[in-house]
């Protein structure tokens, strides 16, 4: 069978992992796949930038666009992020193009997930971003694959693993908020704008990814209620000690029964957690999200949110599953048949702990 043919956009750490990743593991990976997956081309802002991966065998475009137009291409692998821009650009003219598109871009599909998954249905193509939400995790195949038969009753996690690492770090060592922050940012896990992370921003495209498969609901971004852990102060987590919880930041979702109807409800914000509940557990830049179905029960996806072995996992994974024809819809039904549930009101729930 003919090798399946992909074109690297962004060389960072998740483009230099799925690079190592593919050579490292490509006897499994073409026994899972059916057949041999081959980068073929990459673009990057600087090309010789020591990355430890060898791209010399690659073609190399300037034009990151134009990796959308090559003939020897059969997906396109979007690993540049930004909700806008040359992301968006190179994912639209991919897609319109009738190449698969894979990508790690959790603000790109929060925003514009709609209009792609609407693309990638038009030209009977894939659209993937298993590496968007929660790193490693297979949480969107989970809920996509694994839950499928369930209605769920609800979706929460602890979704961004800077702020965990943040939370979990204050919490250990009494250390300042700004000093963890910027140990995150060392370690490479915080976003190019750590305020997205710690703002909740981060965490609130994931959980609006999320809802959409787990609830059939369109993708409603402006819809999450979004609290950041900036307020977060080493007293509040003693405080919290001495009564038996911790603070995380939880990203939530469900869909209420109003007297006008369902809303979807989405909220992020720092909540305690009760010492004994799994999340609380969670430490360091793990991800951890929870899906009650009605009849699955209560299932734990846990493992790293980030990094570059993790992210280039749940990317090879959507790679695999192209190689082998599953096109599937992007969001696990067509876009036309998504519910567009209005938000929840405001203060319509009393707050809670878990
Ligand atoms: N900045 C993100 C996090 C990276 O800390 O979880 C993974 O999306």
């Amino acid at each position: 069978t003919a090798p399946l043919r992909i074109a690297i956009a962004g060389l960072g750490t998740v483009g230099a992992g799925v690079i190592r990743l593919l050579a490292t593991n490509a006897g499994i990976i073409s026994a899972r796949a059916g057949r041999r997956i081959e980068v073929v081309a990459v673009s990057a802002r600087d090309r010789s930038k020591n990355r430890g991966v060898d791209i010399s065998g690659f073609a190399w475009e300037d034009d990151m666009s134009a990796l959308a137009r090559r003939d020897d291409v059969d997906v396109v692998v979007e690993l540049v992020g930004g909700s806008d821009g040359p992301a968006l650009a190179l994912s639209r003219a991919a897609l319109s193009a009738g190449k698969a598109l894979v990508t790690a871009n959790k603000a790109m599909i929060a925003h514009h997930g709609l209009e792609l998954a609407e693309l990638a249905e038009a030209n009977n193509v894939a659209l993937k971003f298993e590496a968007a939400v929660a790193g490693g995790i297979p949480v969107i195949k989970g809920l996509r694959e694994g839950t499928s038969a369930n209605a769920l009753t609800k979706v929460y996690g602890i979704l961004n693993g800077t702020c965990n690492y943040i939370l979990s770090t204050m919490e250990r060592t009494g250390a300042d908020f700004a000093d963890v922050l910027a140990e995150a940012q060392a370690r490479g896990f915080a976003e190019a704008d750590p305020a997205f992370d710690i703002e909740g921003v981060d965490a609130a495209h994931k959980l609006a990814i999320l809802s959409a498969i787990g609830f059939g609901t369109r993708v409603d971004f402006a819809g999450v209620r979004v609290c950041g852990i900036t307020q977060v102060r080493a007293a509040d987590i003693a405080q919290a000690d001495a009564l038996g919880f911790v603070i995380r930041l939880i990203g939530e979702a469900d869909v209420e029964d109003t007297e006008d109807g369902p809303r979807l409800l989405q909220r992020v914000r720092p909540c305690l957690v009760a010492r004994g509940h799994p999340l609380s557990a969670v430490d360091g830049p793990t991800n951890a999200v929870v899906a009650e179905g009605n009849f699955s029960g209560r299932l734990l996806f846990q493992g790293a949110g980030a990094g570059d072995g993790p992210t280039a996992s749940a990317v090879a994974a959507d790679l695999i599953d192209i190689a082998r024809d599953e096109v599937g819809a992007p969001f696990s039904i067509p876009v036309a048949q998504l519910a567009a549930l209005p938000p929840a009101e405001p203060g319509h729930r009393t707050e809670r702990t878990y």
